[in-house]
């Protein structure tokens, strides 16, 4: 358990609650892959409180990873309770909550007991690869990438809950008889928080059932994945109030629900056509605002809803989703135990001037954007008896840096102005050498926000908005700063020739999975 106080009056004092004023503030859960986080802000946007707790990873079998539903809930609740602590306040303290969340991951739980009737399928689990093999044969990928955005992938939701809906016993049946409930952890969240089945817009565009151009749920998908629509959440923006909590927030207005990618989209505030960020952390995602209207495509990105206000149109964007880049660090960390905190990984780095000729390709989960190779497994190429665990440090992060420039050359090609400089955030922007290596394979300038909590933030914006807590978009504009910048200073030549290091490395990962 962490709980960082930064601004927080009364973690033990007697008396508990009372240092805030009564709707002075807004909170926001971030329920991540590998962590849960309530962070209080208050008007400026600042920061008064954190808390955070660790939940387990399960991997049953390889390429299979889970989550326990129940355990998530109860760290939500915890990490709430710790965090209006810190801040010296009780629920009546806050004006609104707002969700963020990881993307994908599928609950389906009971609807009289509430208790999950299986764990819960983690957005990097791949066990749908031959379910999505036998589904591109009844399902063109053209017309599946027009309807929904997305790719036929191992990623997304919807394969998973047809998985569950194949595999435990009796759930179709009941699932028609509208005794079950599927959510993604939005979704489940919210119903435990207010009673609610409701998802947004934005998770819901993940599940490959949600038509991109309707924002409802897309019968013929329903029909090609056999899914019941009983069982659905009720689609609706990322900005209303969707119910009153219960519980540890009783009486707060429950007025957000952001996948945690485009939240942190919103959280840096990129809210015109043009405006990009990345996020690193367990993966890293960029995505790229593109207004009104959806764009597909042609270079391997993904097409989803940024966020959408209530009662107006949707925001949409392109998408380049890298499903790992932080969780190499952990697993340097945790598997091979070279390192014994993440940040460590720097010091061990620059223990040394280069890779030495050595790269490495997390293709754990096969390899998402812009190549969606669900038959690529990860390597470690152009190992010599020369190479240190420095040389390994180093080649792990430049793997971030290189997968985020092989999805910002997707991104240029699909649209016509070139990205001129990139928004960064999340927890593996606190390592120097890694951004100033990010500015030179990309050649633009790095940017990181000064509140690098931007998830969180974004969802608190949204909730925030949608009780009038902040007047709007222009106000939140105002309060974003950078606290860094990283400038290109590579040699063209030694970038070109890293580069096609790196792509003859990804070439080694293909065909790997029969
Ligand atoms: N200094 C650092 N250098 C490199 N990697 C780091 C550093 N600090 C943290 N990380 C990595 O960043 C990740 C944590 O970042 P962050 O806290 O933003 O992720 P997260 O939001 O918890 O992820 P998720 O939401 O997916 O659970 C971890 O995977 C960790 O290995
Ligand atoms: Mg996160």
């Amino acid at each position: 358990m962490i709980v960082r106080v930064v601004r927080g009056k009364a973690v033990d004092a007697p008396g508990g609650y009372g240092a805030a004023v009564t709707g002075e503030l807004v909170a926001a859960i971030d329920q991540g892959t590998t962590s849960s986080r309530c962070i209080v802000f208050d008007r400026a946007g600042e920061i008064v409180s954190v808390a955070q707790r660790e939940h387990r990873q399960f991997f049953p079998q390889p390429g299979w990873v889970e989550h326990d539903a129940e355990e998530i809930w109860a760290n939500v609740q915890q990490v709430v309770l710790e965090a209006l602590a810190a801040a010296g306040a009780g629920p009546d303290g806050l004006a609104a909550v707002g969700i963020t969340n990881q993307r994908e991951t599928t609950v389906v739980w009971d609807r009289a007991t509430g208790k999950p009737v299986a764990p819960a399928i983690v957005w990097q689990d791949t066990r749908t690869g031959p379910l999505l093999r036998e589904l591109a044969e009844a399902y063109d990928e053209k017309r599946l990438r027009a309807r929904t955005g997305l790719t036929l992938a191992t990623y997304f939701a919807g394969p998973k809950l047809r998985w569950l809906l194949d595999h435990v016993d009796g759930l179709r049946a009941r699932a028609e008889r509208g005794e079950v409930l599927f959510g993604t952890i939005d979704s489940w969240l919210i119903w435990k928080l207010t009673g609610r089945h409701v998802t947004d817009v934005t998770n819901a565009s993940r599940t490959m059932l949600m038509d991109l151009a309707t924002l409802d749920w897309d019968p013929e998908l329903l029909d090609a994945l056999r899914v019941p629509a009983a069982m659905l959440p009720e689609i609706r923006s990322s900005a209303e109030v969707y119910g009153t909590a219960e519980g540890v927030l009783a009486g707060v207005p429950v007025a957000s629900a952001l996948g945690d990618q485009q939240s942190a989209l919103f959280g840096q505030t990129c809210f015109q056509p043009g405006e990009a960020k990345c996020t690193y952390g367990t993966g890293s995602f960029l995505l790229l605002n593109t207004g009104a209207s959806p764009v597909t495509s042609g270079h391997g990105l993904l097409t989803t809803v940024a966020y959408q206000i209530d009662g107006q149109p949707p925001v949409y964007a392109l998408e380049g989703a890298i499903a790992v880049t932080g969780s190499l660090v952990q697993w340097l960390r945790d598997n091979l135990g070279l390192i014994s905190t993440a940040p460590q990984i720097e010091e061990l780095a620059r223990t040394v001037d280069d890779n030495g000729g050595c790269y490495v390709v997390p293709a754990f989960s096969g390899l998402f954007a812009p190549h969606w190779r669900s038959d690529a497994r990860g390597v470690i190429a152009g190992l010599t008896g020369y190479i240190t665990k420095g040389h390994l440090a180093r080649a792990v992060l430049e793997a971030s840096a290189w997968q985020t420039r092989e999805v910002v050359d997707a991104m240029n090609a699909d649209s016509d102005v070139a990205l001129r400089r990139l928004r960064v955030d999340g927890g593996m922007t606190g390592n120097a050498l890694l951004m100033q290596f990010l500015a030179d394979v990309l050649d633009v300038p790095v940017v990181r926000s000064r509140i690098t909590e931007t998830t969180c933030l974004g969802a608190a914006y949204a909730a925030g908005l949608a009780v009038g807590f902040w007047p709007d978009l222009a106000t939140l504009r105002e309060q974003w700063s950078s606290d860094a910048q990283w400038q290109p200073a590579m040699d063209p030549a030694h970038r070109e020739r890293e580069l096609r290091n790196w792509r003859k490395a990804v070439q080694r990962t293909l065909d790997w999975v029969d």
